[in-house]
């Protein structure tokens, strides 16, 4: 038995590796449309738009498909846990088929997509269940199973599993899809790049001027114009519309193992007991298939990552016998309030600004949708789901609920609670910082955030995150400062690992 996995990094990233970067631009540029993110939102937004003969530039801040669609789970389902029985209530039974319908037309265009170009990307039908080990589960399951078929999907409840451990049951939806995303994208950009698409990446926009041309300028000091701008950077860089009192970061850890090819699980495998486990597996050469395991979900900057992970690892093991760890990774996705992606117009008055966000850790065939939704949109099409997923749909704290108040107190909590700390925290001779730690310590009546390398030097950052200034968190495990209100991560020299901030944290001396 080995319960400790080896820091692999996601197998996504290892097995299609990126190629040589593509620069950022040289010079000023003039675009019909200009997409901020490479993941799976931005890129299938680009796609489709250069298909209908747009001219495209598409503006990523690292490596394309390398933030969070480089460290999914890669299922590609219209069931997404309990949503149904959620939706029904909160959004009416028409806002539960709509949603049923776009994710089930997701999953059928991305299988066109590959089929169309030819791509080699693993993909794999499968069935996707949501199961419950303890008996106290089946009600939810039995409304979910209703509430799913109301919705259009082919849900039916079911005790039998191919899982190496008994559930009490499971709603089973068939005709789903697994695949690797990273070749998939990979192969989307190199197919837009024919169609005379252009990719930039390592290249972080920072600032917008909505307009006619909107202007977009980058860190370089580039300007993009273009007619119409598309922010598919997970949680907005820009939020004219106060969409972060909608979002609420979420981050998610991953372990894989090797395992015998005749016991691995070919369907895909969610509960919500336990923080979330989430099982699927992946093809891993000769008689091997690789188990995925996501699961002990948290907010960014709140957790003992290390313990986490260890939960997780050994929860696989006493799961499935023999496993042999290769790798594991976290990922990090936003909730929204109402459990449906934010995608369309920017705000109510954007005309040419748009946004995609809000996936929940379903962004495959989410992001799959948006690009369809977006270009459609775009294009003057009616599309049947626009409203559904419209971010200027009118919020109502009785139809969010308790999630939109909890996320609420969550930020207040770290907005007025963080600065307390520049005041009173601990001083940074009186706080023991191991090597390969952080903390957040007071110099010179600053708060600033302090990490110890290997070697045992100290560097300094502020502590204050400069999206908007909540005090940021150290992740050993991932060795990070991440912030607890809206999700931005930063290396331990204070580089920009993912937004919404589009500044470093500034170098301190000490
Ligand atoms: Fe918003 Fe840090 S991410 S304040």
């Amino acid at each position: 038995m080995n319960t400790e996995p080896s820091i692999g990094g996601s197998y996504w990233m290892e097995t299609a590796p990126p190629p040589a970067p593509t620069p950022p631009p040289g010079g000023d540029l003039s675009v019909d449309v200009a997409v901020v993110g490479g993941g799976i939102a931005g890129l299938s937004t680009a796609w489709e738009l250069a298909r209908q003969g747009r001219e495209v530039a598409v503006l990523e801040a690292d490596r394309l498909a390398a933030g969070v669609t480089g460290r999914t789970t890669a299922k590609l389902s219209a069931l997404h846990t309990l949503v149904y029985d959620r939706l029904r209530r909160t959004r009416g039974a028409e806002g539960a088929r709509l949603y049923a319908r776009s994710q089930t037309e997701a999953i059928r265009h991305g299988a066109e997509i590959v089929e169309e170009l030819g791509i080699d990307c693993e993909w794999e039908e499968a069935a996707a269940l949501t199961y419950a080990e303890d008996p106290h589960g089946l009600g939810k399951l039995r409304a979910e199973a209703e509430a799913a078929r109301e919705a259009g999907l082919a849900a039916a409840l079911v005790t039998d599993t191919e899982l190496p451990f008994p559930v009490a049951g499971a709603v089973r939806v068939t005709g789903q899809a697994q695949f690797h995303p990273r070749k998939y994208l990979l192969a989307l950009a190199d197919d837009l790049r024919r169609r005379g698409g252009a990719v930039y990446e390592n290249t972080r926009v920072v600032g917008l001027t909505e307009g006619e041309p909107c202007l977009l300028s980058t860190d370089a000091g580039v300007s993009v114009r273009a007619e119409d701008v598309v922010i598919a950077t997970h949680y907005p860089v820009f939020d004219r519309a106060l969409l972060f009192t909608r979002l609420s970061p979420r981050r998610e850890l991953v372990v894989a193992a090797t395992i015998d090819e005749d016991r691995a699980p070919r369907d895909m495998y969610i509960t919500p007991e336990q923080a979330t486990r989430s099982v699927r597996s992946a093809p891993y050469g000769e008689g091997k298939r690789l188990l995925i395991v996501t699961g002990e979900h948290f907010s960014p900057g709140t957790a003992d990552v290390e313990e986490r992970f260890g939960r997780l690892s050994a929860w696989a093991d006493d799961h499935f016998e023999g496993l042999a760890f290769t790798h594991r990774w976290a990922t990090q996705d936003n909730d929204s309030t109402d459990a449906v992606p934010l995608v369309g117009p920017f705000h109510l008055g954007s005309s040419h600004a748009y946004v995609a966000t809000g996936f929940g850790g379903w962004g495959l065939s989410g992001g799959i949708m948006a690009g369809r939704l977006i270009s459609d949109l775009m294009g003057g099409r009616d599309v049947e789901w626009a409203g559904l997923y419209d971010p200027r749909r009118l919020r109502s704290v009785v139809r969010e609920g308790s999630s939109f108040l909890k996320h609420q107190a969550h930020v207040a909590r770290h907005f007025v609670g963080d600065r307390v700390p520049r005041l009173t925290g601990p001083a940074l001779e009186d706080t023991d910082i191991v090597p390969g730690d952080g903390a957040v310590v007071r110099v010179a009546g600053h708060s600033c955030a302090v990490h110890r390398d290997e070697s045992g030097r100290l560097h300094a950052v502020s502590a204050s995150c400069t999206h908007l200034g909540c005090v940021v968190a150290f992740n050993r495990a991932e060795q990070a400062w991440e912030c607890p209100c809206h999700g931005s991560r930063f290396a331990p020299d204070g580089r920009i690992l993912q937004g919404p901030a589009v500044r470093p944290l500034e170098k301190r001396d000490i």
